[in-house]
C-alpha cells in the first residue's frame, strides 16, 4: 500500500514524528530490557580480537560513522578508521589483516559504497552492513547485515533512518567495549539503560516545536550558518550544516569548535549564527570558551544544552534551547532531532520542496 503523509504536511514532518519510536525498535531489536544487556551480534569477526575497523558510508550515514567512531574508540578501546565511501574506493589504503569494515547506508544502494566494499573485500577484510532495506545490495554483499527498524523513508533528507543508525552504533560500542573488556556489566547495563530512556526524550525534544520555529525564524536570513561542537557532537554538528543546506538552500559547515580559532572565526560577525551542540559533560567548558570568543567579536549564538550547561551559556548567548541532561554517550542520538527539525523549518519558512530538494536524488546509485 501507498505512505501517506496522515496529518503532516511533509514526509519529512512525519518522519521527524517517528524518531522515539524508531529509536525504540531498533533498540529492541539489540537490548535484552530485562538484563540491560546487548544482545551478541551475529557478526563475521570476533570483537574481542579484532585489530582494526573501518567504517564508511556516504552523506549522513558517513556522519553516523563518524559518531561510531568517537564510541567505538573511547569506549571499546577499538582502533577504527572512517571515511567517505567516494574517497575510500580510491584511496588503496594498507589494510589489516583480519580487520573488517562497516558500511551504513538507508537504501543499502549507494554506489560509492558498493565499489569501497568490493576494494576491502578483495584487501582481505570482513564485511558488514547496517542498512535499513534488508534485501538490498549492500545487505548481499556482505558476510553480515545489521538491520535498523526505521520504516520506510520517503523524505530525501535522512531522519529517522539516521537516529535508527546511531542506535546500533550505540549497541555496538557497547557489546564491543564488553567483549574487548573496556567495561564491566555494571557499566553496560547503566549505558543500556541511558540508551533505553532516549525514546521518551526524543518525545520531549519533539513537543518543543515552537522553540525550534523561533530558532529557524532567527537564522532564515542568514546566508552563512556556523555549527560547533566537540567529541561525539561534532558529527551532529555537520549532520545540522548537511540538513541546511539540503533542503534550505543555506550555506552553513559544522566544525569542531576548537578549530574555529585556526580560520572559521574570521568569518564571525551579526550576520553569521553560530549555532552550538553543547551540553553539560567533560568537554562543555572547552566549548562554551570557544562560543564565548565568537560572542565576543559579534556573533551570534544559539545553543542547544541541558539545564547545567544553559546558566553558563545564557550569559553571552542570544538564545538557549534547553533539551533533557542526559548521558554524554547518548548526547548525539539526541541532539540530532533539534539540528534537523531546525533545518526543517527553515525549509518550511522559505517555502522549498522540502521532501523533494532540488538536485538530490534520494539514493545515489551512480557515481
Ligand atoms: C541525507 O539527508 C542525504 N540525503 C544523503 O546524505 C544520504 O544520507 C546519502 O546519500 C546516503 O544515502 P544512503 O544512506 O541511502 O546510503
Amino acid at each position: 500500500a501507498a505512505i501517506g503523509k496522515g496529518n503532516y504536511r511533509h514526509f519529512m514532518e512525519k518522519e521527524l514524528h517517528e524518531h522515539p519510536a524508531v529509536i525504540g525498535d531498533t533498540l529492541r531489536q539489540y537490548v535484552d530490557p530485562a538484563s540491560r544487556a546487548v544482545a551478541r551480534p551475529q557478526l563475521p569477526f570476533d570483537p574481542a580480537t579484532l585489530p582494526r575497523l573501518w567504517l564508511s558510508g556516504c552523506g549522513s550515514a558517513f556522519l553516523v560513522g563518524q559518531t561510531a567512531r568517537y564510541w567505538f574508540e573511547s569506549l571499546a578501546r577499538l582502533p577504527t578508521d572512517c571515511d567517505v565511501a567516494s574517497e575510500l574506493r580510491y584511496r588503496d589504503p594498507p589494510l589489516t589483516e583480519g580487520g573488517a569494515a562497516m558500511f551504513v547506508s538507508q537504501s543499502g544502494e549507494t554506489a560509492d559504497n558498493l565499489a569501497a566494499m568490493k576494494l576491502l573485500r578483495a584487501g582481505g577484510q570482513s564485511l558488514v552492513s547496517v542498512v535499513n532495506v534488508p534485501e538490498s545490495s549492500m545487505a548481499r554483499e556482505s558476510d553480515a547485515t545489521l538491520m535498523t527498524v526505521a520504516g520506510p523513508e520517503i523524505s530525501v533528507a535522512s531522519t529517522k533512518a539516521f537516529t535508527a543508525q546511531l542506535s546500533v552504533m550505540a549497541c555496538l560500542a557497547i557489546n564491543f567495549a564488553r567483549a574487548r573488556g573496556a567495561i564491566d556489566a555494571a557499566e553496560e547495563a547503566r549505558l543500556t539503560h541511558a540508551l533505553l530512556e532516549v525514546p521518551e526524550h526524543a518525545a520531549r525534544i519533539l513537543d518543543a516545536t515552537a522553540e525550534i520555529e523561533a530558532v529557524a525564524a532567527d537564522i532564515l536570513d542568514a546566508r552563512d550558518v556556523l555549527f560547533l561542537a566537540r567529541g561525539s557532537l561534532f558529527p551532529i554538528a555537520m549532520e545540522g550544516a548537511l540538513k541546511l543546506k539540503e533542503i534550505s538552500y543555506i550555506h552553513a559547515e559544522g566544525y569542531a569548535a576548537g578549530e574555529m580559532k585556526h580560520g572559521p572565526i574570521a568569518l564571525i560577525d551579526s550576520k553569521v549564527p553560530v549555532i552550538a551542540l553543547c551540553p553539560s559533560g567533560p568537554l562543555f567548558e572547552k566549548t562554551a570558551s570557544n562560543l564565548q570568543e565568537a560572542a565576543a567579536r559579534g556573533g551570534r549564538i544559539i545553543a542547544f544544552t541541558d539545564e547545567d550547561g544553559a546558566v553558563a551559556l545564557r550569559r553571552f548567548a542570544s538564545r538557549v534551547v534547553v533539551l533533557p541532561k542526559v548521558d554524554p554517550f547518548v548526547a548525539p542520538i539526541l541532539h540530532t532531532i533539534p539540528v534537523q527539525m531546525l533545518a526543517y523549518y527553515v525549509a518550511v519558512l522559505k517555502g522549498t520542496d522540502v521532501d523533494q530538494p532540488r538536485n538530490l536524488a534520494k539514493a545515489v546509485t551512480v557515481e
